[in-house]
């Protein structure tokens, strides 16, 4: 059976990963269209970078929590695809094999003239650390109104489910949520977040109201039977 798993922000809070829509519209402090926007880089490049190398920080100090090792272990019975929104590596570390990332990766930085020219990136970026054609160095992370390289492979891999799962997110940022409508019509969705998002509500939708790592649990064993 194919599982598609769509996740959000939500499948890392259990990890000490804020979400973030979860403190006012502020992402750690910030407004997320002063770092998380085109404009916003152009404003204050340093400001930019200082921030993503904070979050870089946050996330290796992070671990994988059940959820995300739940969701691994599942591969020994199933296909298992993960579509995360997420930029942090906890899917990855937990061991789960098949993973797109929409919104990119904390993990690689890429240049600013080529978005192609993409590089591993453990430490900081600093200004004025350059990549192989002369362009700044940036993260590697889809901000609000550019592109996201992935939405094709995502969408097709979507349409190949038996079964969806969205974990932790609100369900607010396109075209990521829109992947929702690219499942077959009539497949079980089941959707865990402890608070629903809003959303039309179908008769093939199943909510389980937890937190991830207990939502997931629930999930393999009422669900899978496994
Ligand atoms: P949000 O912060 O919008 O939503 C997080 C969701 O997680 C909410 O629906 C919460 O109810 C839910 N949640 C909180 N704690 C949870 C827990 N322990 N278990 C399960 N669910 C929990 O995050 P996303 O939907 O991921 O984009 O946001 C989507 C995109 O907006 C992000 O990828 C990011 C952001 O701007 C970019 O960086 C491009």
């Amino acid at each position: 059976m194919h599982i598609t798993v769509l996740t959000g922000a939500g499948i890392s809070a259990e990890s000490g990963i804020p979400t973030f829509r979860g403190a006012g519209g502020l992402w750690e402090g910030f407004k997320v269209e002063d770092v998380a926007s085109p404009e916003g880089w152009l404003r204050d490049q340093k400001m930019v970078l200082q921030f993503y190398n904070a979050r870089r920080k946050a996330v290796k100090n992070a671990n994988p929590n059940k959820a995300h090792l739940d969701l691994a272990a599942l591969e020994q019975h199933h296909h298992v695809q993960i579509i995360t929104q997420n930029i942090d590596d906890l899917h990855e570390r937990a061991g789960s094999k098949n993973i797109v990332h929409l919104h990119g990766e904390i993990f690689k930085s890429r240049s600013v003239k080529n978005e192609s020219i993409i590089y591993d990136c453990e430490g900081d970026i600093n200004f004025g650390d350059i990549a192989t054609d002369g362009g700044q160095l940036r993260p590697h992370i889809v901000w609000f109104g550019e592109q996201v390289p992935n939405l094709e492979k995502a969408i097709t891999l979507t349409e190949r489910s038996d079964i969806l799962v969205i974990i932790g997110t609100s369900m607010l940022v396109y075209p990521a949520a829109s992947l929702l409508h690219y499942a077959p019509y009539d497949i079980p969705v089941y959707i865990i977040n402890p608070e629903i998002p809003e959303m039309n509500k179908k008769s093939n939708y199943h909510f389980i109201k937890k937190n991830a790592s207990e939502g997931v649990a629930e999930f393999i064993r009422d669900v899978l039977k496994l």
